[in-house]
């Protein structure tokens, strides 16, 4: 099931650190690569010797050691593998991944990495249901990351909870379905854009727009994760590349025009999730305005609309769209849908709390040409991204294994 995946178990202090011994055992039977992180505390319950052993890995436990096998381990394995999973994970750990706080190999590595990380929580149903932990949990969560559990049962504490961490064999499983999943679009090219276009009036101005990059940015990680080629064709963000992409960057919308026609031929998707300025200044000019006290107009012309020019040329393309609307969503939407001739909209009213432009979340509805209409709830951009993805999988008939 894992042959050729590289997993890091981080194994964090509590007494279900025990369990770590038979994760990385059925991982390893499953032909995994397996390399371990244990926190200082993770060690006074389990010895490093037994995971290494079981790993056939060096364990790592501080950020000074001698380096076992790489230079700047932490950096350099935080590349190399293709997914963390901490369990059990204390709910010191979660703390320290929800404020990014990194003081030992495991929370540096974490910090580090770009690639899937999966929690399986464990602690005392008292700490597990502590707002702070819940807190915590709810950050992780809108950042992508997969919480396994945890279990209710009895406890080492002698209380019956919540708070158990979920069994070995669960977290493996849970590990391959998710890499299994992962296949779903290999061999297909997908194009995504992402931010807002920028406009330049003169060499300091530009006219722009409130898009932060963010939900095209986790569409493009969603595609990467189900193992498609994805190309994301930027307008300019603060925005880290997702890991496994192809980023190409752009600042206004004839640069992306251009862009995206020029490689429209050779992909299977594209998802237009950009703000793409509908105008620009007419003229740009050559040296910085300067005010004189008087009204300044400023004349502008449209730009082309990209989607709509790839529904005239698209021929086998699945292509989607967003209307992000402040009123009138889903006519608004509808009338997008027909007149670019996409296969799927995604619709979201940008004035919702919670929902459009710089938030972390989102609250969309998907849109067909058949009618269909799916109303999805606010969830973190990565899982909207995550759910587009099932549905493109359908639209290009992928077969999902589950
Ligand atoms: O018509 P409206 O601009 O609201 O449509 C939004 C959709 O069209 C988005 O998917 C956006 O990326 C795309 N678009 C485009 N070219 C433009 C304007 C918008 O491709 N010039």
């Amino acid at each position: 099931m894992f042959a050729g995946k590289k997993i890091l178990v981080g194994v964090t202090g509590g007494i279900a650190a025990y369990k770590a011994a038979e994760m990385i055992s059925r991982l390893r039977k499953q032909h995994a690569e397996v390399h371990v992180a244990m926190t200082k505390a993770a060690t006074e319950f389990i010895a490093p010797l037994t995971l290494q052993s079981l790993a056939a890995n060096p364990v790592h436990v501080e950020l000074f050691e001698e380096p076992k096998l790489w230079n700047v381990e932490h950096i350099s394995l935080a590349e190399y593998i293709d997914a963390v999973v901490v369990a059990p994970a204390t709910a010191n750990i979660l703390t320290k991944m929800a404020i990014g706080l990194a003081d030992d190999f495991l929370s540096t590595v974490l910090l580090a990495t770009r690639v899937p990380i999966f929690v399986a929580p464990a602690m005392n149903h008292a700490m597990y249901h502590h707002p702070a932990t819940q807190a915590n949990l709810a950050i992780l969560k809108e950042r992508g990351i997969y919480v396994l559990g945890p279990n209710t049962g009895f406890q080492a504490c002698g209380t019956d909870g919540d708070g158990r961490m979920s069994e070995p064999v669960e977290i493996v499983e849970a590990l391959a379905r998710f890499f299994v999943s992962r296949d779903w679009l290999k061999g297909k090219r997908v194009l995504v854009t992402a931010g807002g276009t920028q406009e330049p009036l003169d060499p300091v101005r530009y006219l722009g727009n409130r898009s932060s990059g963010r939900m095209g940015y986790a569409i493009a990680q969603a595609l990467q994760e189900t193992g498609a080629e994805t190309i994301l064709l930027s307008a300019p963000t603060d925005l880290p590349t997702p890991s496994g992409v192809t980023r190409i960057s752009v600042q206004t919308a004839l640069e992306m025009y251009d862009a995206v026609l020029a490689r429209f031929l050779e992909v299977d998707v594209v998802v237009m999730a950009a703000a793409v300025a509908d105008y620009r200044p007419a003229v740009q000019a050559e040296q910085k305005i300067k005010k004189d006290g008087t009204n300044c107009t400023l004349e502008l012309v449209p730009n082309p609309d990209i989607l709509a020019e790839l529904g005239r040329r698209k021929t086998t393309q699945i292509l989607i769209g967003f209307a992000a609307e402040t009123e009138n969503l889903l006519a608004n939407a509808q009338s997008k849908m027909q007149r670019k001739n996409v296969n799927l909209i995604v619709a979201n009213d940008v004035t919702k709390p919670g929902a459009g432009f710089g938030c972390t979340t989102n609250i969309v509805s998907f849109l067909f040409p058949d009618g269909r209409k799916i109303d999805f709830p606010q969830l973190s951009k990565l899982e909207v991204g995550r759910l587009l993805v099932r549905e493109l999988t359908s639209l290009l008939e992928v077969e999902i294994k589950e």
